[in-house]
C-alpha cells in the first residue's frame, strides 16, 4: 500500500478528522468534494514535513538560479561589446552579447517557470473538488425584462427620433479606423536601392553553401538542387547574415532542350541554370525542387516557379518571376557570376522601377 493513502494522514491534516465520519470519508477529507469522486490520495509533502520542506528549498533554488541568470544578463549587456562574434557548437559563429542575453534571459524565465511548477505540484493544495455546470441560457422572463429594458432605453435616447445625431455618428465610427491606415508608414520606410544590389558582381565563384568550396559545371547533377553563395562571403563577417540573404542562389541542371525561355538559356552554362533562392512574395527561403517538373516550391505559402520557364511563377501569391543571375565558367573551369542579379531579389510588394 502505498504511503501516501489515506491511512497514514496525520491527525492535524484539514479535513482529515471529517474523514473519519460518514460520507466525509469517501471524499478523502474534503467536505466539499463530489462524493462520486475517487477518494483523495495525499502526496507524501502532504504527510511529510521533512519532504515538504525538501520541496520548499527544491522551489527555492529555482528561483534563486532565476536571480542569478538575471544579475548575469545585466552584466553581460553591461560588459560584452556589440560587435564581438565567438564561435559556438554547434551554433556556428554568433555575437557574443546576443547568445549571452538570449541564454541568460531563457534561464531566468525558466528557473521561474519550473519553480512554479514545482511550488504547485508539490506544496499547494491539490484538493479535487466538483462544481456542477448550470445552463448558461438566462431564464425565459430575464430575457423579456433585457429585451424591454433595452427598448425602453433606445426609446429614451432618442436614437430613433434624433437622425441628425444618428447619421453622424455612424459617419465618425466609419470614418475612424482610416486613421489607422496613416500609421503604416511607421512600418518603416521602403528598401530604397538595398534589395538592388548584392554581392555578385563580374567574375565572383559560385561556392557551395554546404561544403564552402568553389562548384563546377561537373558539381552540378541533373536532379540536385545546390545552394550557392558568392566566393568571399564568410558566415563571421559582419554583414554576413544580411548579404547571404539578398545573395543566396539556387543552382540546379536542366537538359538545354527543356528551357522553354530564349533569355533563360543564353544565362545558363550547358543547361546549369541559377535563380534568387528569395521567393518573390514576403522573401522566404525557397527549398523544395520537384525534378519531373522543374517546378520550386516556397514552404511559406506554396509559391511554385518553373525553373524551365524564366522562374515564371505558376501557382501561389507571388507576383514575380524568380530573378535569375547571369552564370558562365572562369579559364579555371569554375562556376562564375557573370555580373549582378538585373533585377531586384526578394519580395516584390514595393515599387521595382
Ligand atoms: S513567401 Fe513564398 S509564398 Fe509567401
Amino acid at each position: 500500500m502505498s504511503e501516501t493513502e489515506n491511512k497514514d494522514v496525520p491527525e492535524n491534516l484539514p479535513g482529515a478528522q471529517a474523514s473519519a465520519h460518514g460520507d466525509v470519508a469517501k471524499r478523502g477529507g474534503n467536505p466539499f468534494a463530489d462524493p462520486g469522486l475517487p477518494p483523495h490520495e495525499h502526496r507524501i509533502q502532504d504527510i511529510d514535513e521533512r519532504a515538504a520542506r525538501r520541496s520548499e528549498r527544491t522551489v527555492a533554488l529555482f528561483f534563486t538560479l532565476s536571480m542569478l541568470a538575471t544579475v548575469a544578463f545585466i552584466a553581460s549587456y553591461v560588459a560584452l561589446p556589440v560587435d564581438k562574434i565567438v564561435y559556438i557548437w554547434p551554433i556556428g559563429h554568433v555575437s557574443a552579447l546576443n547568445f549571452a542575453l538570449g541564454t541568460t534571459l531563457g534561464v531566468a524565465l525558466f528557473m521561474i517557470g519550473a519553480g512554479a511548477v514545482h511550488w504547485a505540484r508539490t506544496l499547494m493544495s491539490d484538493v479535487e473538488t466538483a462544481d456542477d455546470r448550470h445552463p448558461i441560457e438566462a431564464a425565459p422572463e430575464v430575457r423579456a425584462k433585457v429585451i424591454a429594458d433595452f427598448k425602453q432605453g433606445a426609446e429614451e435616447s432618442g436614437f430613433g427620433r434624433r437622425k441628425l445625431i444618428r447619421n453622424t455618428m455612424f459617419g465618425a465610427l466609419a470614418l475612424l479606423p482610416l486613421s489607422s491606415v496613416v500609421l503604416l508608414r511607421d512600418l518603416g520606410p521602403l528598401p530604397g536601392t538595398m534589395l538592388r544590389h548584392t554581392a555578385w558582381s563580374k567574375g565572383k565563384l559560385l561556392v557551395n553553401q554546404n561544403t564552402n568550396q568553389p562548384l563546377r559545371p561537373e558539381d552540378v547533377i541533373v536532379g540536385s538542387l545546390t545552394f550557392a553563395k558568392p566566393e568571399g562571403l564568410e558566415e563571421h563577417d559582419h554583414d554576413f547574415q544580411k548579404e547571404i540573404a539578398k545573395a543566396a542562389l539556387m543552382i540546379v541542371r536542366l537538359q538545354p532542350e527543356n528551357i522553354k525561355d530564349k533569355r533563360e538559356l543564353d544565362w545558363s552554362h550547358q543547361g546549369i541554370v541559377a535563380f534568387s533562392k528569395i521567393c518573390t512574395h514576403v522573401g522566404c527561403p525557397i527549398s523544395l525542387y520537384e525534378q519531373q517538373t522543374h517546378h520550386v516550391l516556397c514552404p511559406c505559402h506554396q509559391s511554385t516557379f518553373d525553373l524551365a520557364d524564366g522562374g515564371r511563377v505558376i501557382f501561389g501569391p507571388a507576383g514575380h518571376a524568380l530573378p535569375q543571375l547571369r552564370i558562365g565558367v572562369n579559364k579555371d573551369g569554375y562556376l562564375e557570376a557573370l555580373g549582378d542579379f538585373e533585377e531586384p531579389v526578394g519580395p516584390a510588394f514595393w515599387e521595382r522601377g
